[in-house]
């Protein structure tokens, strides 16, 4: 058996989304800048995705940015806000993925940037008293708040934080990477100035995603080109990509409940199982949690497994994907900062294993003999 368990990292892209990018490889290679009808053809299929993903967010189409994906889009929004807005503090949490939090630094030290970590507690939760005060002693904040948690898969409830910067008159940024395609996102609903999507965290292709900004919004272009993207992003568009991004959207939208139950049913049934068989399982943050966390993220502490690469490998050699945390900066072997700030990583090995709509029962079963067979339990 061949087990992927590491859709955190990147999800298989879906042959019917394949299908629709494929005319786009072969006919459709008109410049979508070029006033040809080969090039007016790929605007308007363009324009169509842009208009198609606008409304399954409810928002509106000039609203959307395509990019290079979630960490460009995280880049555009965080770094034109801060030059531009007269940001006195920007207000994040140590537990941000680092498209987040390397740009922090940048900032900081680049703009000499007052970046205010809010407090969390050893499940990952945001300390709501410590957030108001960090917004309280600064007059013009910028918050960047993750919806979901890539690593441990806490959810953060966006609307209560929302509610918040509006109080305090601060704007809001949502790294929304991990729940863009998995969870209902209405933007008529909620008071934000941005959030972020990238297609291949919900089976569309790599390489491309958006940055959602609200019209109330407004920065300077990111990218200097060409006029492009209504001048905020030159350089020619991922054609493909952005045909790929837009039907992935609207698969994972149209078919959401549908996967949303299968793959809770896996999550579940890998929970019970862990812990009927290993006795001093834990599961990190609140990722055991399956009102509280990403139904795709299972975070895990194996007792005795003290070489988490060693272990990752003997999963590898028994054909099971899985990652130690997250794998966006793969090759490196810092550990995981989430797990770290935590506290949580004790000495025990930390496992994610993230979910799709592929995946099965069967699997969960045979990843946990394996697990298993390797720990010798
Ligand atoms: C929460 C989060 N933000 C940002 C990113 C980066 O997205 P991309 O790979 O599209 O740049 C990831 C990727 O793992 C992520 O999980």
């Amino acid at each position: 058996m061949n087990v992927y368990f590491d859709n955190a990292a990147t999800t298989p892209l879906d042959k019917k989304v394949l299908e629709k990018m494929l005319p786009y490889m072969e006919q459709g290679y008109g410049n979508p800048s070029s006033i040809h009808k080969k090039g007016r053809e790929i605007k308007s299929a363009i324009e169509k995705s842009r208009s198609k993903i606008a409304e399954l967010l409810s928002c509106e189409p000039g609203e959307i940015f395509f990019t290079s994906g979630g960490t460009e889009a995280d880049n555009m929004f965080l770094i034109n806000t801060v030059i531009e807005k007269n940001i006195d503090a920007l207000i994040t949490t140590k537990l941000e993925h680092h498209a987040v939090l390397h740009c922090c630094d940048y900032l900081s030290k680049v703009n000499k940037t007052k970046i205010r970590f809010v407090e969390t507690n050893e499940k990952g939760d945001i300390n709501y008293q410590d957030f108001e005060d960090a917004l309280k002693s600064n007059k013009r904040s910028l918050v960047s708040l993750m919806h979901g948690n890539n690593e441990i898969g806490n959810i953060n409830n966006l609307k209560k934080i929302s509610k918040i910067c509006t109080q305090y008159n601060a704007i809001l940024h949502s790294d929304t990477v991990q729940t863009i395609g998995h969870y209902k996102i209405d933007l008529n609903d909620i008071n934000i100035d941005g959030i972020v999507g990238s297609a291949h965290k919900f089976h569309g292709p790599k390489g491309v995603g958006f940055l959602y900004l609200n019209n109330k919004h407004k920065i300077s272009p990111y990218i200097h080109g060409g006029s492009q993207e209504r001048n905020m992003r030159g350089g020619t568009e991922n054609v493909y990509g952005i045909i790929g991004l837009a039907e992935a959207l609207k698969i994972s939208c149209e078919e959401m409940d549908e996967h949303k139950e299968k793959i809770i049913s896996v999550k579940r049934k890998m929970i019970e199982l862990l812990q009927n068989k290993i006795d001093g399982i834990k599961f990190n943050g609140l990722s055991d949690n399956l009102e509280k966390s990403l139904y795709t993220v299972l975070n895990v502490s194996i007792p005795g497994i003290d070489d988490q690469q060693m272990f990752l490998f003997n999963l590898d050699m028994n054909n099971i994907a899985a990652s130690g945390g997250s794998a966006c900066s793969s090759g490196s072997d810092i550990g995981s900062h989430v797990l770290a700030e935590i506290k949580k990583y004790d000495g025990h090995s930390s496992i994610r294993f993230s979910f799709n709509k592929y995946n099965s029962i069967e699997e969960v079963e045979y990843v946990v003999d394996k697990i298993l067979e390797i720990i010798k339990i």
